[in-house]
């Protein structure tokens, strides 16, 4: 599969078995988030894998939604604001950071036939107190994973995207 071919892959999986996935797919996606870029190389984030029962139904409460609730496992994508890197004009760049790393997530999860949807859309406070999660992190995203309900969504998924005209400006803007 190239590249574009796995981008066009991945897409947001609403749909997902019971399956237990594979301890060494598990791992492979979490060795992709390791290894994505950060400002400054300061890595600012933490992955909270949760696949326990208890931590299951803690995590659905912060995003109660019915598709959500079908998902066998999640990963909450935190970021670290004491380790982020602040421009000289204060932006802080946690977000950015912990948002490629979720991204290399998807996508290594979609080469191994895993479906995931970004969350963001959650109840932060809500999910820092199941969690335990310290003041200075920030719960980011949650993406909850697993093997697709159908192996086809990944191919029926519409991709509804601008045309290249609409977004790419030559040279200036
Ligand atoms: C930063 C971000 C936040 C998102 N939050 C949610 C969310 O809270 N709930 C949800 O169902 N989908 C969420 N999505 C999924 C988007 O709706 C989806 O990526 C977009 O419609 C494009 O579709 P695709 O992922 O199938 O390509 C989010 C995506 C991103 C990138």
């Amino acid at each position: 599969m190239s590249f574009l071919e796995l981008v066009r892959k991945r897409c947001s999986i609403r749909k997902y078995t019971q399956t237990p996935v594979e301890q060494e797919k598990i791992d492979y996606i979490l060795e992709a988030a390791r290894l994505s870029p950060s400002a400054v190389n300061y890595q600012p984030w933490y992955f909270v894998l949760v696949q326990d029962l208890e931590g299951k139904a803690k995590l659905q409460e912060c995003y109660p939604r019915e598709w959500f609730k079908q998902a066998p496992y999640y990963l909450i994508i935190c970021g670290d604001h004491e380790q982020s890197w602040k421009r000289g004009d204060h932006k802080d760049h946690m977000d950015i950071d912990a948002a490629i790393a979720t991204e290399h997530i998807c996508l290594a999860a979609a080469e191994q036939g895993l479906g995931t949807c970004w969350v963001c859309n959650f109840d932060t406070e809500l999910c820092r107190k199941h969690f335990n999660i310290p003041e200075t992190i920030e719960p980011v995203a949650l993406i909850p994973f697993g093997y697709p309900s159908d192996p086809m969504l990944f191919d029926e998924t519409p991709k509804k995207r601008k045309s290249i005209e609409e977004i790419i400006k030559w040279e200036s803007f």
